[in-house]
């Protein structure tokens, strides 16, 4: 490295951008090889000859992923293709075909600094556009601890069995992980592995919240923004505010859409994440729009006539407002605002998931619902709560007009409720492997939102006597209540990874609902898991309902 630029990012200064490139393999190979050889240190190594190199590239139409600075290779990843994946535990499917992933390594000067991710991104990306099925690597936990860390936050391990040799090597220490790209075999326990394995916040891992320079100074981007052909496109609402925007921050971080499409009221604050995720090299746009307002939904929907969309995280919403309140096309606000506006933008927008998807990764409809769609809590368990209108088969109440009808937990729960119901009718409707669509509804967990509500006096528990008894439960719960960055892991999964998505059985609803970071896997009627939402008649009624709902808003407001 010249003393210059060692002098530069010693500093810590801004360093300028360079484009990713897909190098030819072949020609690349003696750079790729210099670099091996400084980050392994290892050039006697029987792998640092080119011979070697050359002949798997070429049998595998293999390329290197490289990411330079001022000309110079500072970071690499050398994958092939390869029919390795024979039979393992993360899928039942004989003939697969996958990207391995052969060596990869960063130059010491550059460590830490997103390139390996971004370099991840390329090959995945590449992977997908070759239609392979699967990514492998194999890595070596203790020697790499770092590139086992950035491996298992998405990967998974598995036992290869090449050839029917095992190939996990447990003397040197060695892992294999998978990387499944469809979402034909979506098993929930490999979701479950990937969301539990993943860093808590990226944020928190990169020292964001730290006023340390260094630390600011990792979050300058040293990689110009790449982009597929056609783009991945985000469509995001809510981004405004706390679990909206450390949604798209983290997911504008790990680059897996290209595009971002920010819809909410709050000008200000929209046009300022949009700036903030440019300067990181997303393309990202605010559309300024009024949710709860049906005409405004209508407008947006024609705005985005003929974009496919590849995912749409539908995060904007209220909890638990304290008194009934409307929108103004005179919908109970929870109803209108958390439920309908999505059903309205979702089933308006069909053509643009459906423009995007493909049979091995389908458009993702992410809808922000909550455990309380089991019926208002008692005693912190809201699968023993009182049942909500809705799910008793009650279309007439609501709007929780009747008087004393409202409970800000009651009108929430509602809300929640029909979002898992939409959730799974959408899974319905949309089963057959041309559609391209996957539906998700999720709980992001207790945010500070509604354990602010919890505090004031008049918001307690109502019915439950717990007035008293609230202060310590409070001191309990608030333990547990999480920051945005934490509550966002579970949709950033849902977002980004394969296998956190819905398989295509006839079992419709059970991997449609997540919370606690786990798919809904069982309909036992368990009181803590007592659900009317596993009612399908309910679901199509609603369906109809809500279609002829927002026709007859759309009429009066016209
Ligand atoms: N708090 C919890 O414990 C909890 C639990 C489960 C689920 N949730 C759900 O999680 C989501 C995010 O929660 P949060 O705590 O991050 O809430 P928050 O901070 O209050 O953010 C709500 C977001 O929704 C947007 N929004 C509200 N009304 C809108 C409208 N009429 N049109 C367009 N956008 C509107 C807000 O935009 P502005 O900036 O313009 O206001 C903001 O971006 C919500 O859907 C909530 O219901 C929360």
């Amino acid at each position: 490295m010249s003393p210059e630029l060692s002098a530069r990012l010693s500093e810590m200064e801004p360093v300028s951008a360079h484009p990713m490139t897909e190098a030819a393999g072949v020609e690349a190979t003696s750079e790729v090889l210099r670099l091996a050889a400084a980050v392994f240190q290892d050039s006697e190594h029987p792998m640092a000859h080119a011979e070697e190199w050359d002949r798997r590239l070429q049998e595998g139409r293999g390329v290197h992923f490289v990411v330079r600075q001022e000309a110079q290779l500072v970071s690499f990843l050398t994958a092939y293709q390869s029919n390795n994946v024979q039979r393992t535990r993360a899928t039942d499917d004989a003939d697969s075909n996958c990207f391995h992933v052969w060596m990869a390594g960063t130059h010491p000067d550059f460590r830490g600094r997103g390139a390996m991710t971004a370099l991840f991104h390329a090959a995945e990306k590449s992977a997908r556009s070759r239609g392979l099925r699967y990514m492998t690597l194999n890595t070596y936990p203790t020697r790499f601890p770092d590139m086992f860390k950035l491996a298992t936050a998405q990967w998974e391990m598995y036992e290869d069995t090449m050839g029917g040799r095992d190939m996990k090597d447990k003397d040197v220490g060695k892992v294999s992980l998978i990387k499944l790209l469809t979402c034909a075999i979506a098993l929930p326990w490999a979701a479950l592995a990937l969301v539990a394995r993943r860093p808590r916040s990226a944020h928190a891992r990169r020292g964001v919240a730290c006023r340390d320079g260094a630390e600011q100074a990792t979050r300058t981007p040293i990689l110009a923004p790449f982009q597929t052909d056609p783009p991945r496109v985000l469509l995001v609402t809510g981004a405004t505010s706390r679990l909206g925007t450390a949604f798209a921050r983290r997911v504008a971080e790990e680059r897996a859409f290209d595009r971002m499409l920010l819809c909410g009221r709050n000008r200000r604050k929209g046009e300022a994440l949009a700036a903030e995720l440019a300067a990181s090299g997303i393309h990202a746009d605010f559309l300024a729009v009024d949710l709860s307002c049906q005409m405004e939904v209508r407008s947006l929907c024609s705005q985005l006539r003929g974009r496919p969309i590849h995912c749409a995280a539908l995060l904007a919403g209220v909890t638990a407002v304290p008194t009934r309140e409307e929108t103004p096309d005179g919908l109970e606000l929870h109803f209108g605002l958390n439920y309908l506006s999505r059903f309205h933008l979702v089933t308006a927008l069909l053509e643009n998931f459906q423009a995007a998807g493909t049979e091995m990764s389908p458009a993702r409809v992410l809808l922000c619902g909550s455990s309380r769609h089991r019926g208002e809590p008692v005693l912190g368990f809201s699968g023993l709560g009182p049942a909500l209108p809705v799910g008793l088969g009650d279309f007439k109440d609501m709007q929780l007009e009747d008087t004393n009808a409202y409970r800000p937990w009651k009108a929430f729960g509602q809300a929640a409720l029909c979002n898992v119901m939409l959730a799974y009718e959408l899974q319905k409707r949309f089963r057959d492997a041309n559609d391209h669509i996957a539906a998700v509804c999720f709980d992001p967990g207790p945010l500070m939102t509604a354990w602010d509500l919890y505090r004031r006096e008049e918001n307690r528990w109502p019915g439950t006597g717990m007035a008293q008894g609230d202060k310590d439960m409070l001191a309990y719960f608030t333990r547990v209540v999480q920051d945005p960055e934490s509550a966002a892991e579970l949709p950033i999964a849902l977002a980004t990874t394969c296998s956190a998505m819905p398989s295509r059985t006839p079992q419709v609803g059970y991997t449609g609902y997540w919370e606690l970071g786990l798919p809904a896997l069982s309909k036992f009627p368990l009181p803590w898991n007592w659900s009317s939402s596993y009612d399908e008649e309910l679901w199509s009624t609603l369906w109809d309902r809500s279609e002829r709902l927002v026709q007859d808003t759309l009429h009066h407001s016209s």
